[in-house]
């Protein structure tokens, strides 16, 4: 089995602490065990995540994750094959890009700011690590 880098946006159905506070709870708790990385970045109402891990485990989660009611419009941006992992250790990263933050870096923007229905964006491996060194800077 192979390692897999996966990302997809989504729209949150109710943004507040108490709900980032949750999900990074499960994710941290689940993804540890299951051996997944990765990053969930949160701007203006959209999620953007990557998960990372073994082709079949990956799936798994991802599927587990689209039911979940907290979020809708979910839109798989990218599923490859990689050598290795971008977020080693990090069983969920967090990032709340603010609009100010992404007008900075106007590269990134589509990705938060998406039409569900009609996204024809696709991301390539190990843009979200760049997107987190460029906001974090
Ligand atoms: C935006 C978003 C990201 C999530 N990311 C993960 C994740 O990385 N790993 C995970 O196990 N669950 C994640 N979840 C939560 C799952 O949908 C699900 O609620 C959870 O895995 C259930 O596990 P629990 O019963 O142990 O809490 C995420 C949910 C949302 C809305």
């Amino acid at each position: 089995m192979g390692l897999e880098q996966w990302m997809y946006a989504s729209t949150c159905n109710e943004p507040g602490t108490d709900v980032f506070d949750s999900i990074l709870e499960s994710s941290r708790r689940n993804n540890d065990r299951n051996g997944i990385t990765g990053v969930l970045f949160y701007s203006d109402g959209h999620f953007l995540q990557v998960l990372e891990g073994e082709s079949l485990v990956v799936r798994q989660i991802y599927d587990r994750i689209m039911t979940d009611s907290r979020h809708r419009d979910i839109v798989l941006l990218l599923n490859e094959p990689v050598a290795r992992r971008d977020f080693d250790g990090w069983t969920m990263g967090w990032q709340i890009i603010l609009p100010t933050d992404l007008k900075k870096h106007p590269e990134y923007e589509p990705y938060f700011n998406y039409f569900p229905e009609g996204a024809n964006i696709s991301a390539r491996p190990g843009i979200a690590l760049e997107m987190l060194t460029a906001f974090t800077r």
